[in-house]
């Protein structure tokens, strides 16, 4: 049984302590960690039987009798607990983006190379999503030949705060790093080039922050193949999180989850339902499902399906969109660093 301790009671941890709870066999969480937790939370926690509820993550780091951390404090924490973990001793899961500085990711990397033993993922838990593992197999297995145009749909229901805009670091590193980690994933190849066309459609305090709200991402893979996300902040009829991949042998696509699959047909037309409405609702078994990979890769000494190597690459991704942006022109990875 692994016993793990929760480092951060936001959003995201509060997820991973619920799906751990109800549907991760040989995992239990044993501690949570938040400098800001209030009643609510504490209330929350305890429901779920944890032991130890601290404001001071150093106490799990300190504590033998915890095998892992996951790390779901906000994003400017990420590498430096990352850091104090490995060192002593604990098996990390780190929300993405583990950094939004390169120089930050590679010190994690060195961590983890001192320390060979010890587990590390990031939470790029779309790879888990049934939909995509199903696009990434299709191809795994030769049924799309070679890779040659992948198209990615990712718009969110709503746009987040203004405010949360500049802490986030943006949408390139806040929103698409997913899109961007997916696009590596779906053709199994790592980005060479990446040029974005991007505007401020949806709501113009992003703008006045400095970010965009809508965006096309085309990207050079190093396999040789085409790939193209577009993104909005907003789609007025919910989630919409799809992906295509063309290649020599035919091609794979996928559509939205919905609540049913019913299709109503009546003197107004046909209709069906909308997209579940984000990411709580659409990848919630996703969130499961890499929490049941990483305790299998802790528990049974087998390599993490997302290392620091992607965790790294996403974020030069981003960089790379965001130098697109400023400067409009094809940015190569290889200029990021
Ligand atoms: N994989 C996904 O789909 C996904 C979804 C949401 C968020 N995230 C990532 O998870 C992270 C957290 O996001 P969130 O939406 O849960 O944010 P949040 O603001 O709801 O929660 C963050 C929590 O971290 C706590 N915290 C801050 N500093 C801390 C520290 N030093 N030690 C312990 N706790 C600390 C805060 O008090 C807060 O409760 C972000 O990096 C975000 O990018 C990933």
């Amino acid at each position: 049984m692994l016993k793990i301790g929760i480092i951060g009671a936001g959003r995201i941890g509060k997820v991973h302590l619920e799906s751990i709870s109800y549907h991760v066999k040989n995992a239990t969480v044993v501690a949570v960690a938040d400098p800001f937790m209030n009643d609510e939370t504490r209330a929350f926690i305890e429901g779920f039987g944890v032991a130890k509820i601290t404001t001071d993550y150093h106490e799990l780091l300190n504590d033998p009798e915890i095998d892992a951390v996951l790390v779901c404090s906000s994003t400017d924490t990420h590498a430096a607990i990352s850091i104090e973990a490995v060192n002593a001793g604990k098996h990390v899961f780190c929300e993405k983006p583990v950094d939004h500085s390169t120089e930050k990711i590679r010190a994690v990397a060195d961590a983890l190379a001192a320390h060979p033993t010890i587990k590390f993922q990031v939470g790029f838990n779309r790879r888990f999503d049934h939909n995509f593992a199903a696009v990434r197999r299709a191809y795994d297995e030769g049924k799309i030949g070679d890779a040659h145009i992948l198209k990615i749909t990712s718009r969110d229901p709503a746009p987040p705060n203004p405010t949360y805009i500049k802490v986030s670091g943006g949408i390139f590193l806040d929103m698409t790093i997913h899109d961007f980690d997916m696009a590596t994933f779906l053709t199994n190849s790592d980005v060479e080039e990446v040029y974005v066309e991007s505007a401020v459609l949806v709501d113009p305090a992003i703008g006045e922050q400095g970010d965009v709200d809508t965006a096309i991402i085309s990207m050079k893979m190093a396999n040789g193949a085409l790939a193209v996300i577009d993104n909005s902040r907003r789609a007025a009829y919910g989630y919409d999180q799809r992906a295509e991949l063309f290649g020599s042998k035919g091609m794979v696509a996928t559509s939205n989850d919905t609540v049913s699959s019913a299709v109503i047909s009546d003197e107004n037309g046909v209709t069906g339902e909308k997209p579940l409405y984000f990411f709580l609702e659409r990848y919630m078994e996703s969130f499961s499902e890499e929490m049941r990979q990483f305790v299998d890769a802790c528990e049974n000494d087998k390599p993490t399906p997302v290392g620091i190597h992607a965790g790294l690459q996403s974020v030069k991704i981003g960089l790379a969109a965001k130098k697109s942006v400023a400067e409009h022109r094809p940015v190569k990875l290889s200029e990021i660093d």
